[in-house]
């Protein structure tokens, strides 16, 4: 089965860090963020992946070229500009061809394998599955109404949804899915949803159903969700890249990046990106910080880069 990573988002809610490293290759607990998508794929035994990228092609190509290192064959396509999950996918249909195919949200870090999901999908014969998982807030996401494991409904973020279950960020799909992305219709935030796209199919009298998800699902996209993840994948340690200096008393859940220069009283539940130059007077907490900053006083729940 090939695989599908959707990274050609602008990564605009972690502004300004996403203008100097794109979202893709912004290191979490000292990785790039997409070596965890990566990694989920070829445990399921997915060795062909197509990266769908934006303006970020060049560094995110020569982050990962060919695939070689991180013992896969990595293809790219270019989405002409982010109108959308489904618009994304399309660019990858003549990589897939007509075959099976797993589509993954390049933002999303999973602490637990896929295998299951996979597993299901191929024993079911479903012509889709999607993963979903139990959450309290799910307007923010696809909503999915299910009974036993089919899905009866879909709507991306709905204002009053139907249940609780989110669409998780990894689906599973035949053929069938390129015809529904071709009949779409802009959402009313003007973007191809993959959640109508599914939605299509359900109508078309298609077998679709859901994977209930009970690991940990992180979507990295905000400073608190990316902040969590971090301290998820450091349990609460502390990384410190090759060649880095750290003049600081250093709680809980630190990375801080190769090369980079660190001098403050304290870090506690920070990021700090490769080479950067920080010398803050107190202490620093809940911050990704990239560049070169001064300042004088304490730096608490910042995004920054000078
Ligand atoms: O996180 C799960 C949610 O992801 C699902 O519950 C929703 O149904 C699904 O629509 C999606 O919602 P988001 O609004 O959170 O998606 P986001 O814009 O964050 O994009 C997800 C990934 O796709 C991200 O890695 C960037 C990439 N992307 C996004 C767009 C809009 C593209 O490659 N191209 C695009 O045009």
């Amino acid at each position: 089965m090939r695989g599908v990573i959707l990274a050609a988002g602008k990564g605009s809610r972690l502004f300004p860090v996403t203008l100097h490293i794109p979202k893709p290759l912004l290191p979490i607990a000292n990785t790039p963020t997409l070596c965890y998508g990566l990694e989920r794929l070829r445990e399921i035994g997915v060795s062909e992946v197509c990266i769908i990228v934006g303006d970020n092609r060049t560094s995110i190509e020569s982050a990962f070229g060919d695939g070689g290192e991180v013992g896969m064959r990595i293809a790219y396509a270019t989405q002409t500009e982010p109108k959308g999950l489904a618009h994304a996918v399309s660019f990858a249909e003549e990589f897939v061809g007509g075959d099976p195919f797993v589509l993954y949200l390049g933002d999303a870090v999973y602490s637990d394998s896929l295998n299951a999901l996979r597993a299901q999908f191929e024993e079911s014969g479903c012509e889709n599955l999607n993963m979903v998982q139990h959450v309290d807030d799910p307007s923010r996401f696809g909503v999915a109404v299910l009974e036993g494991d089919r899905i009866l409904k879909l709507v991306e973020k709905p204002k009053t949804p139907m249940s609780n279950f989110a669409m998780a960020g990894v689906y599973f799909f035949r053929s069938a899915i390129w015809d529904a992305i071709r009949d779409l219709t802009p959402s009313a935030r003007g973007e191809y949803e993959i959640t109508d796209a599914i939605q299509l199919l359900v109508e078309r009298g298609h077998d679709v159903r859901a994977g209930i998800y009970r690991g940990r699902w992180f979507d990295t996209g905000t400073l608190d969700s990316f902040l969590d993840c971090s301290r998820f994948l450091l349990g609460n340690g502390v990384s410190i890249g090759a060649g880095a200096t750290v003049d600081a008393q250093m709680r809980n859940c630190v990375a801080v990046g190769e090369e980079a220069e660190v001098r403050c009283e304290s870090l506690e539940d920070v990021t700090i990106l490769p080479s950067a130059r920080v010398e803050v007077s107190g202490r620093i907490e809940h911050c990704i910080l990239g560049g070169t900053i001064r300042h004088e006083g304490d730096l608490v729940g910042q995004i920054l880069w000078q």
